[in-house]
């Protein structure tokens, strides 16, 4: 954006706003990209006519105090845990729905399920759905898993997981994970098998779901149905192969900060027809075979209904977006994979950090989770914090809520719920940003391991 760095506010404006120069200038050198917001808040607030009435005047004063403006930049330039990366290329989508004058679920939603296919295999069935969570719930439903029987899921997982199992009257069995990736804890799941279980739920924690042909293996001995949590791994590769392009039910999220979005939205895949016919029935409150009128923009009138169903389609809105994310899957996983690279090679050497063991090569990460050892993960989050720099934790274990509570100990569980702590990743994180995310967490180590010195000799922190 042109900026006309020639235009100052005169006469009694400009007593209010004295340093504003020096900050448009520190904000144009370090180049932030939101200068030119600034510039034009302070622009509208002091300078344009509409703005010299008295009333708008005092209010502006006040809120542009020094330390509020100060407040107001530091907020400006924070830098966001996750975002979505949407533009023009989605607004014309959104516009070409709109034109047509059919919002509901309709021929884009078809034209996502197509092409879903083809990028991750031809001979898998797709069900776009409203959310991920509905994914997993109509998976679990459609496969008769229901009231008295139990699944198991491991403990680190959004609570998504956990409340998908709930809505089927099923009981979600907590298990413990592993140190190196987060991920189901398969000696410990053995012992949590009863005659009851009747499915297992793996997530790909961070993208990573190099431990799936075990849980397969797992699963076969057990007589289980395996539905894979693949809300962080869309366009993520196994042994060559995309995740979802095998597997008996992969379940993927669309939300607003995944790999692609589709504003909210899911989508089941699997290669098991049948199932699949269900659960397109079962997104649409149970009515059977509703999906090929909607997708030309009609209902059926005189319809039956064989099992229960909810409203979990998708609309042609949602499907408008996640094509056009689609097409883009590439570059943001370039930018994200980039990312990855340079927090694991700028923080890898930290004595009191560890970052997860996942296949770099086949991920694309959608959070970057690093352990912050020594009970000083909920310090270095308010550090971060304090720096204008959002951080997360992926997750709180399950088994430690009420509704899930567990009568027996998950140790790792429990201490990497302490330890976890998610850095910044989106495609619209710059390097610049990245390397300050860097910097604070490195002044962090640096004035913790300082302090450790004048205590007393440096011991590193135990290797778990
Ligand atoms: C591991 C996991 N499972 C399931 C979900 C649920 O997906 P949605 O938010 O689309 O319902 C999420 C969403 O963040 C998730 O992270």
């Amino acid at each position: 954006m042109m900026i006309d760095r020639g235009a100052r506010p005169k006469g009694v404006f400009r007593r209010f706003c004295w340093d504003w120069t020096s900050i448009h200038d520190w904000l144009w050198r370090r180049d932030c990209g939101w200068h030119s917001k600034v510039w034009d808040r302070i622009w509208i607030c002091y300078a344009t006519p509409s703005t010299r009435s008295t009333t708008l005047r005092r209010r502006k004063i006040v809120t542009w105090r020094p330390s509020r403006l100060l407040g107001q930049i530091k907020w400006i330039m924070r830098i966001r845990l996750s975002r979505s990366s949407v533009g023009d290329e989605e607004k014309a989508a959104l516009a070409r729905v709109i034109d047509r004058g059919y919002l509901g679920m309709g021929p884009e939603v078809e034209a996502f399920e197509q092409e879903l296919r083809s990028y991750i295999g031809f001979d898998r069935e797709v069900v776009c759905v409203n959310t991920g969570t509905a994914a997993l719930h109509l998976a679990l439903q459609c496969l008769d898993i229901g009231p008295g029987d139990e699944v198991l899921v491991p403990s680190i997982t959004y609570v998504a997981s956990f409340q998908a199992v709930t809505a089927t009257g099923a009981r979600p069995v907590a298990c413990d994970v592993t140190e190196d990736k987060v991920f189901l804890d398969l000696k410990d799941a053995e012992q949590r098998v009863t005659e009851r279980t009747r499915a297992v739920m793996p997530v790909h924690y961070a993208s990573d779901g190099s431990g799936i042909p075990e849980v397969y293996r797992f699963a076969a001995r057990h007589r289980l149905r395996v539905i894979e949590d693949a809300a962080h791994a869309f366009g993520c590769r196994r042994d060559g192969q995309r995740i979802g392009a095998d597997g008996d039910v992969v379940c993927f999220s669309f939300d607003g900060i995944k790999n692609i979005t589709s504003g909210e939205g899911g989508a089941v895949v699997t290669g098991d027809k049948k199932l699949a016919e269900r659960i397109r029935d079962a997104r649409l409150l149970g009515v059977v075979k509703d999906t090929q009128k909607r997708y030309q923009s009609q209902r059926s009138w005189q319809f039956n209904v064989l099992h229960p169903g909810y409203r979990y389609h998708m609309s042609d809105l949602m499907a408008a977006v996640g094509r056009t994310q689609l097409r883009k899957i590439d570059r943001f996983g370039e930018s994200r994979q980039r990312i990855g690279k340079g927090y694991r090679s700028a923080l890898g050497t930290f004595p009191a950090i560890r970052l997860l063991n996942l296949e770099e090569g086949n991920i694309i990460p959608h959070i970057f989770v690093i352990r912050v050892l020594g009970g000083r993960r909920d310090k270095l989050c308010a550090h971060l914090s304090g720096a204008g720099i959002e951080s997360g934790v992926h997750y709180r274990p399950n088994h430690q809520l009420d509704l899930f509570k567990a009568d027996y100990r998950l140790p790792r569980a429990d201490k990497l719920g302490d330890e976890l702590l998610s850095l910044p990743v989106h495609v619209e994180l710059t390097e610049r940003e990245q390397q300050r995310v860097i910097d604070t967490v490195r002044a962090f180590e640096v004035s913790w391991f300082n302090e450790k010195r004048k205590n007393g000799p440096f011991k590193k922190p135990e290797r778990y």
